[in-house]
């Protein structure tokens, strides 16, 4: 059979579950990439702004995260966590100095941010003896029971799904809607303070941990205001919680000059998750925590597929990829050219209700009327044809389906960004009209 982008969306239908969801009328069958860009099965051409959801860290098949995967391929490719390998133990050792924690950590290696949020939770409950946990409305940790008993987004619950018992929902920080209709920052941090009431009153009083992201993103890039944290960490401690921070999308510079998301936010996760961007597209995942936590994990742990070499020898070469080329600089400096740009087009079109993010993580969100802040789903749709019509590739997300989620690999330069923006631009004029 010949492929091209008909068949793929043929075969697609009839052999793959019809919940998998794509983006864009007609699926986007892709073939190749390198760098910024990628090429379709029919050789169109995509600058690409999203990166395979804030994985692609450091630009399509980057030659030195190729060349450690393929080396490591001949070499040896898999033995389980049963047996210590020498790429684990120096991807530990790098990720370990690296830690946002002053103390002393220890690390865990699955295959996805799923995994790594389950080890944590799991980890959190045996360490504090307590079953409790809080997490944000608008959360989104992935796609096991425990996950998904944490989602914050109705679209991602399955309608049958036996829940885990003991899951609070804490107001999110999402300023632009907040749920108490307050204004930051003479809010007073109320959706923070709220959380000693959820845990008073909804908890016996003790949780094992409070879970969040530092920016939400599946949630549309709802970035806390910078106190957020400060407030609501305390809070999560005082109960006997530990604050497992929930970095799948935030680690590894995407937040701009520095390496952990939490750190934008001065405070000290107990336990931290990892997996995405980590290497580059290789499946990984990563739990970390302070060194007395994870020693009170007493259950055996074990993954089969965790800790693959190929996966540790493709981190191992990103993080040095983002340490040469100085990515943290770079996702610092472009994430405000890429803001910058996005406030101007704010200005141009009332259909941008809220510009938001930090470094190469930023969200615009859509709606019909800037005072009643209505989404506009449809629009986003238009927008999202408009945006690949021109060749330019960015994500959806929010509980509304109304924000676009704009993430470029870290390596992107000034001149991509404007290309983007200027494609965007258009793409907001033809969108705006029909
Ligand atoms: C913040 C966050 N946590 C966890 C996950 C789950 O990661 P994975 O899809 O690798 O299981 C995601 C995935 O988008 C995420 O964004």
């Amino acid at each position: 059979m010949e492929w091209n982008a008909e068949t793929v969306r043929r075969k697609q239908k009839e052999l793959l579950f019809p919940n998998v969801g794509t983006y864009y009328e007609q699926a986007l069958a892709l073939e190749s990439g390198k760098g910024m860009f990628v090429k379709d099965v029919e050789g169109r051409e995509y600058l690409d702004f999203f990166g395979g959801i804030l994985t692609v860290s450091v630009g399509h098949c980057h030659p030195a995260v190729t060349e450690a995967a393929v080396a490591q391929q001949r070499k040896l490719v898999h033995v389980s966590t049963l047996y210590p390998t020498l790429p684990q133990l120096e991807l530990a050792e790098k990720v370990v100095e690296l830690r946002p924690m002053k103390e002393r950590a220890k690390v865990f290696f699955t295959n996805s941010g799923t995994e790594a949020n389950e080890t944590a939770v799991a980890l959190a409950k045996e360490a504090t003896g307590r079953q409790e946990l809080v997490v944000l409305r608008h959360n989104y940790a992935g796609r096991g029971t425990l996950a998904l008993s944490t989602m914050g987004n109705k679209h991602y619950r399955p309608r049958t799904q036996s829940e885990v018992p003991g899951i609070r929902f804490a107001h999110a920080p999402y300023c632009y809607r907040c749920d108490f209709g307050l204004k930051y920052p003479d809010c007073g941090m109320a959706c923070a303070k709220d959380l000693k009431s959820l845990i008073e009153t909804t908890t016996d009083g003790e949780i094992a941990a409070f879970m969040a992201e530092p920016i939400l993103g599946v949630g549309g890039f709802i970035t806390p205001p910078k106190e957020y944290f400060e407030v609501a960490v305390p809070i999560a401690r005082n109960a006997g919680g530990l604050f497992i921070a929930d970095e799948v999308q935030t680690a590894w510079g995407r937040t701009g000059g520095k390496w952990w998301g939490v750190q934008q936010y001065g405070v000290e996760p107990d336990v931290l998750t990892s997996a995405k961007g980590m290497a580059n597209g290789q499946p990984i995942g990563l739990t970390m925590a302070k060194a007395p936590v994870a020693d009170k994990g007493t259950f055996a742990n074990i993954s089969t597929f965790g800790a693959s070499p190929i996966s540790m020898a493709a981190a191992i070469a990103t993080l040095k990829v983002i340490e040469e080329e100085k990515l943290l600089f770079n996702s610092q400096m472009m994430g405000k050219a890429l803001r910058d740009g996005l406030e101007s087009l704010q200005e141009r079109f009332q259909g941008i209700g809220d510009v938001r993010g930090m470094g190469l993580m930023q969200a615009i969100e859509l709606v019909k009327d800037r005072g009643t802040k209505e989404p506009d789903p449809q629009w986003t749709n238009r927008l999202m044809e408009a945006t690949r019509k021109r060749g330019l590739l960015i994500g959806k997300g929010g509980l509304y389906g109304n924000s676009l989620r704009i993430a470029p690999a870290m390596v992107v330069s000034k001149g991509q960004i404007d290309d983007a923006l200027r494609l965007l631009g258009e793409a907001l004029g033809e969108a705006l009209k029909q």
